[in-house]
């Protein structure tokens, strides 16, 4: 019989590449997605604790499903960094909650559902997997209707930045086989893809303990030789661990977008040696410099921290002072946020919320300005984008991302989905590009021609 899954998901690109391979896992024991969590016989929030936000979703989520368990006898699930992180504690506390899946326990969710609709016992799976059974790819049998996929590459994280909870709800690092890898990549060609996105918390860690692997940049070049596939990207690469090589992958290999996220977290050197991140102010700005000297046209983006304990308005202008001098494409920035069992949470001079809060606006001022000033840069340029889908506000439009990753909307026929086209930029936004189809022939089955 067929069964409908609906799942929501908080978190980072890992996450939502979990509930990716929880659809595919879950077809297997007949459940299909739907959108609507009314008509669902089985409800899964997949979730993230990297903050104290994030976390709080999950119990609002839980909220809102409660009727629908009391109504419909929906089995509700929690996957993910917050099942990971409290277990058991979940089904204590809410009595409703039939299943809790850690992080590495995602394989075994088809025979965890079909035991839980037979018997009704309610399970908590959260024990970690050394072997990296959890890694194994779960392989789309059909042609996908996307034209971009992630592909994990290494799981876990062995940094423990002062802060950060992901090493202990992901557990320490490991890298898949690249054989398997390039396998996974090449079926994805098969299936439609034509962008691959490399997934992990440091991409530049892979092969690391194992002497026979291949290194990242090496791995990068082995899937730069696809067939069908025509752009890479990866996420997220420590600058601590930014070697040159990487740095020349970006000149040398056609298919790596030129584009980097680097998070510096602050750009004080006293917050970064508190928050154990293993490189300077300086030593940051001359990676950025190597990488602007190896491929000009490179976007930047990264991660940065305000409020950290002990951080003083000097320290906070160095982070300002960081941003005005690499400026970036895009920021993605955050309060600090104490977790427990962090060595961080322990640290005295907390920052008062009230000065986190001033800090993050006058932080996110300064780079809406630079993002818009380099968005409204690429006005009259061509550039070339990849067309992702219909675009959400307007049916005549499409919507796609240049190499750089920025968003693009212009006027475009469907038939466009999945072919590179080159695309005048008519208006810089915040957030996205306008553009307008330079002039193009659709062949069937090859890219457009100008
Ligand atoms: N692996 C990636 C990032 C993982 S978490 C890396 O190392 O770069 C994503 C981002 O969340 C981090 O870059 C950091 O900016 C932010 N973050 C992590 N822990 C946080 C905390 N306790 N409070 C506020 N922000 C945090
Ligand atoms: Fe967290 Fe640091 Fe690991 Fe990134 S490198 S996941 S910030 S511990
Ligand atoms: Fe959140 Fe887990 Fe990702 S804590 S940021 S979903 S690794």
């Amino acid at each position: 019989m067929q069964k409908r899954v609906y799942i929501e998901t908080y978190g980072c690109q890992m996450n939502e590449h979990d509930s990716e391979r929880i659809l595919h896992l879950l077809e297997r024991v007949h459940y299909l997605e739907t959108e609507n969590p009314k008509e669902a016989d089985l409800i899964l929030i997949n979730t993230c604790s990297v903050r104290e936000k994030p976390e709080h979703k999950v119990y609002s989520a839980l909220g809102r499903f409660k009727r629908m368990k009391e109504e419909r006898g929906t089995i509700i699930g929690v996957a993910g960094c917050v099942a990971q992180q409290e277990g058991d504690r979940l089904l204590d506390r809410i009595p409703y909650l039939d299943i809790v899946i850690g992080t590495h326990a995602i394989p075994k969710l088809p025979q965890l559902v079909e035991k839980i609709e037979v018997t009704g016992e309610r399970v908590c799976e959260t024990g970690f997997d050394q072997n990296g059974g959890y890694l194994k790819a779960v392989l789309p049998q059909k042609p996908l209707a996307k034209v971009k996929s992630y592909v994990t590459i290494m799981q876990g994280c062995d940094h423990f930045c002062s802060y950060c909870i992901v090493p202990y709800v992901r557990g320490s690092e490991k890298s898949r086989p690249s054989s398997e890898i390039i396998e996974e990549v090449k079926h994805l060609a098969g299936m439609g893809v034509r962008e691959i996105c490399l997934l992990g918390q440091n991409v530049n860690g892979y092969g690391r303990g194992s002497e026979k692997e291949l290194s990242f940049p090496e791995l990068l070049q082995r899937i730069n030789e696809i067939d069908g596939i025509e752009r890479i990207r990866f996420t997220t690469s420590h600058p601590k661990d930014l070697s040159e090589e990487l740095i020349h992958s970006f000149s040398r290999l056609k298919k790596l977008c030129e584009h980097i996220h680097l998070p510096f977290q602050s750009g004080s050197d006293r917050i970064l040696k508190a928050m154990h991140r293993g490189y300077t102010k300086e030593s940051y700005l001359e990676k950025i410099k190597r990488l602007k000297e190896a491929c000009p046209s490179i976007a930047l983006t990264a991660d940065a921290i305000v409020g950290f304990p002990g951080e003083e308005e000097e320290d906070f202008n160095e982070t300002l002072d960081l941003m005005k001098r690499v400026q970036f494409d895009d920021l993605f920035s955050f309060k600090y946020s104490p977790r427990r069992g962090t060595s961080a949470a322990q640290f005295p001079d907390k920052v008062e919320e009230k000065v986190k809060q001033d800090r993050l606006l006058i932080l996110q001022e300064l780079q809406k300005r630079i993002t818009l000033q380099k968005n409204q840069a690429l006005e009259g340029r061509v550039e070339e984008v990849l067309v992702e889908g219909r675009s959400k506000q307007n049916a005549q439009e499409v919507t796609g991302r240049t190499r750089s990753n920025k968003i693009v909307n212009f006027e475009g026929d469907i038939r466009l989905i999945g072919k590179l086209v080159p695309i005048r930029i008519v208006k810089g936004y915040a957030h996205s590009l306008r553009g307008e189809i330079v002039s193009v022939t659709i062949r069937d089955g090859g890219n457009p021609s100008p």
